[in-house]
């Protein structure tokens, strides 16, 4: 009944369904559609999904190895603590099927098999997660999961696994929204009917419909990332690129369900296998990982990292493990924020947090520095706040109608805006 509510808040927050009682009647009557949908789901995370990614680092080369070195790294590093807590195996550690068809684990790659591993990492206090495509194989051609839902669910859940990626690769319809849907759902209920824990992730598509959210965590909406500011590759994104096709997209998120723009490649520095590929092979600059960290926890996006934890300098550490970023992230509201303004050199972003506080950010697109003059009253915050600067960590002295400032090229400000603690129920941004 909790989620029903919750639900039923976020689809409220559609500003056109609030103003006449019929699109109010329609909100209600689609969240408790949604809520008969939701049977088939696992709602196992709230807000959005923190974690590491072999992907952007490995390629096909991911191991055994290299997962239990990154569960150690992730403990070392603080980044556990931190909030980063699941390991997601992706493609290329399936072997093929046995005799009765059961999946089995590249014996070269995992010598002591997945539930070995997942006895690990879950030793560690961390979750792991797996990888599979919504066809008979996968993007690297191997084995895939169509035609074998419950089976692959049920090898997932025996081997004590807690979240799946399931890719749409290998032999896809493509532009066919309704043969993703049905795939996709056939897979989030076979993991329902294992009752196990574990949450499911999926390709939702570049236009992804409502119905998404009854499937799953989240959904990517993108194709990949890449190590870059802007990618020139066509079927690649870059920070921007992956930012942008995001924000549009800020009223499917909510509470159990979000947007993926893809994992976060801060601290690669050009080094990843997959993430730097295509000559993206300098990386990005430290105001740029900074960046990302700022729009994919604005857009309350899920959390991975891609980088090898053990190297991740500390410049990067601190992007990471920034307490109050990853507040702004795990905000239990669960919005994504609105672009507020657009031009060609800079965005505004407001997302409204639980306490009755807004996040801000301003970025800066431009290859140029820019100064920003913004009263808040133009993007509809009426009075005066405190603000506090998230990444330089600086608290106003007084109440501030407006904030000044440089915003450097390709950086985002992020701001915390509270207001006096009587009066923060006057709140005008939906
Ligand atoms: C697709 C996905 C990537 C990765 C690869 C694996 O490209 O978008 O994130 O999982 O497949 O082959």
């Amino acid at each position: 009944m909790l989620l029903l509510k919750e639900l039923l808040m976020s689809t409220m927050n559609i500003k056109s369904m609030r103003k006449n009682k019929k699109g109010l009647l329609l909100c209600i009557i689609s969240a408790c559609l949604l809520q008969g949908h939701i049977a088939i789901s696992q709602k196992t995370s709230k807000t959005p999904i923190m974690g590491w990614m072999s992907w952007n680092l490995c390629r096909e080369n991911v191991n055994e190895k290299i997962i239990k070195d990154i569960a150690d790294a992730l403990v070392a590093t603080g980044l556990k603590k931190a909030g980063y807590t699941l390991i997601s195996i992706d493609d290329g550690w399936v072997g093929g099927r046995d005799m009765q068809n059961n999946l089995i684990a590249n014996p070269e790659k995992f010598p002591n098999g997945m539930k070995a591993l997942a006895e690990y990492v879950h030793s560690k206090g961390l979750k792991l997660g797996i990888y599979s495509s919504a066809s008979q194989t996968t993007c690297l051609d191997l084995t895939g999961s169509y035609g074998f839902e419950q089976q692959d669910a049920n090898r997932f859940a025996d081997w004590g696994i807690d979240y799946l990626k399931y890719d749409w690769c290998g032999n896809v319809p493509e532009n066919n929204p309704e043969e993703l849907r049905i795939r996709n759902e056939a897979m989030s209920k076979a993991i329902a009917n294992t009752k196990a824990p574990f949450a499911f992730a999926f390709w939702g598509g570049f236009s992804p419909e409502y119905w998404v959210r009854s499937l799953g965590n989240n959904w990517r909406i993108a194709y990949d990332i890449r190590d870059v500011w802007k990618s020139y590759h066509p079927q690649r994104k870059g920070i921007l690129q992956a930012y942008e096709a995001c924000i549009q997209l800020d009223k499917l998120a909510g509470p159990y369900g979000f947007n993926d723009p893809d994992m976060l490649v801060v601290g690669l520095y050009g080094t990843g296998k997959a993430g730097s590929a295509e000559g993206h092979t300098g990386g990005c600059t430290d105001i740029e990982y900074q960046t990302q960290m700022s729009l994919w926890c604005l857009m309350a996006s899920p959390l991975f990292l891609s980088a090898d934890i053990a190297k991740l300098n500390q410049t990067s550490l601190n992007i990471l493990k920034n307490k109050e970023m990853i507040s702004i992230n795990q905000d239990t509201l669960c919005r994504q924020a609105r672009r507020i303004i657009e031009t060609n050199m800079y965005d505004v972003l407001i997302k409204p947090l639980a306490d009755g506080d807004y996040a801000l950010g301003l970025l800066n697109k431009s290859d140029d520095i820019i100064d920003v003059s913004l009263p808040f009253n133009s993007i509809g915050l009426i009075g005066d706040f405190m603000v506090k600067d998230v990444w330089r960590q600086r608290n106003s002295t007084s109440h501030l109608k407006s904030w000044k400032g440089e915003v450097m090229a390709h950086e985002t400000v992020v701001l915390r805006l509270s207001k006096p603690v009587n009066r923060k129920k006057q709140s005008t941004v939906r």
